[in-house]
C-alpha cells in the first residue's frame, strides 16, 4: 500500500458557495468519514483587499486579477446593499495524504473542465464567467469554483499561516513551529511599530503564541520593509475579522 504522510490543507468555502447554499453538500463531501482527515481549525472570514492579494500574490499582474480579487472578497455574489454576507469559511484539514484527496473531491479549476473530466466533483457545480475589457473585448475568465485546496505541502504551509494564528489550532494539530513574541507589534497603512502610533492597529503583544516565521518576518523589519518576507503577509491575518483595508 502506498505510504501517505500526515499533512495539513487549507480548504476555503468561496463566496458563490455561500450564496449558492452549496455548503451542506460541500461539508458532506468534505466530511471526516469520505476524507479520513480530521478538522483542526475553522473560521468564517470577511476577506479584505489585504488578505485577497496576499492569498492570490501569484497572480498578480494577470487580467483576471481584480477580478480574482473581487470574487474572493464576496463583491462580486454580494454587492454593496449585502455587503455585510461577504465571507468564505476558511478550514484546515489535518491527516495523511489529506491534500491530494481533497484536491481530488474539489476537481479541475475550470468548472466546464470539471464537468467534463470528473463529473459530480464539487466545482463541476461553478460557473465560468467571460472577462471583457472596457471596449467589450475578451479578456479572459472569471472561474467561480466555489472552493479553494491548497496544492502543496509548501502552499498549504504559506496559506494555513495567512489565514489562522496558531491558537485556532488546537496545540496537537499543529504542524508548524510556534514561538513566544517578546514584544508589542503595531500596523498602520504598510508600516510596523513597537509603541503605539494613533489609529495604528496593534498585531501583537509580548506571549501572544506566534508561528515562528512570522516573528523572523517582524524582527526583520528595517523601518520600510521586512528583509525575511512580507509584512502584509503577517499583518493580514492577525487583523482579519477586525478591519476591512
Ligand atoms: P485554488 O487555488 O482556488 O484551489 O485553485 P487552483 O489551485 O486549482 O488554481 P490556481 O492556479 O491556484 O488559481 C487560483 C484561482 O484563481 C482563479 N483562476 N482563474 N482565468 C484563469 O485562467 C484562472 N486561473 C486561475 C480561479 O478562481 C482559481 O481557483
Ligand atoms: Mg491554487
Amino acid at each position: 500500500m502506498k505510504e501517505e504522510k500526515l499533512e495539513q490543507t487549507l480548504v476555503l468555502i468561496k463566496p458563490d458557495a455561500l450564496k449558492n447554499s452549496i455548503t451542506g453538500f460541500i461539508f458532506s463531501q468534505l466530511s471526516e468519514l469520505h476524507t479520513g482527515a480530521r478538522f483542526a481549525a475553522a473560521k468564517v472570514v470577511n476577506v479584505s483587499s489585504l488578505l485577497a492579494e496576499e492569498h492570490y500574490a501569484e497572480h498578480t499582474g494577470k487580467p483576471f486579477f481584480n477580478p480574482l480579487l473581487d470574487y474572493i472578497m464576496g463583491k462580486v455574489h454580494y454587492p454593496e446593499e449585502n455587503k455585510w454576507k461577504r465571507r468564505v469559511i476558511a478550514i484546515v484539514y489535518l491527516g495523511n495524504g489529506v491534500l491530494n484527496r481533497i484536491r481530488t473531491l474539489a476537481g479541475p479549476t475550470n468548472p466546464h473542465k470539471a464537468r467534463d473530466e470528473k463529473p459530480g466533483c464539487i466545482r463541476s457545480l461553478g460557473t465560468v464567467v467571460q472577462l471583457k475589457d472596457k471596449d467589450g473585448n475578451n479578456i479572459g475568465d472569471r472561474l467561480d469554483n466555489l472552493i479553494h485546496t491548497s496544492a502543496t505541502t509548501e502552499e498549504a504551509e504559506r496559506e494555513i499561516k495567512l489565514w489562522f494564528v496558531p491558537h485556532d489550532i488546537p496545540p496537537e494539530m499543529r504542524l508548524y513551529k510556534t514561538e513566544i513574541c517578546p514584544t508589542h507589534y503595531y500596523y498602520k497603512q504598510g508600516k510596523l511599530y513597537n509603541t503605539y502610533e494613533k489609529d495604528s492597529m496593534l498585531l501583537l503583544a509580548p506571549g501572544d503564541i506566534v508561528w515562528k516565521t512570522d516573528i523572523e518576518i517582524l524582527e526583520s523589519y528595517d523601518g520600510k520593509e521586512c528583509k525575511k518576507g512580507r509584512l502584509n503577509t503577517v499583518a493580514a491575518k492577525y487583523l482579519i475579522n477586525r478591519v476591512n483595508i
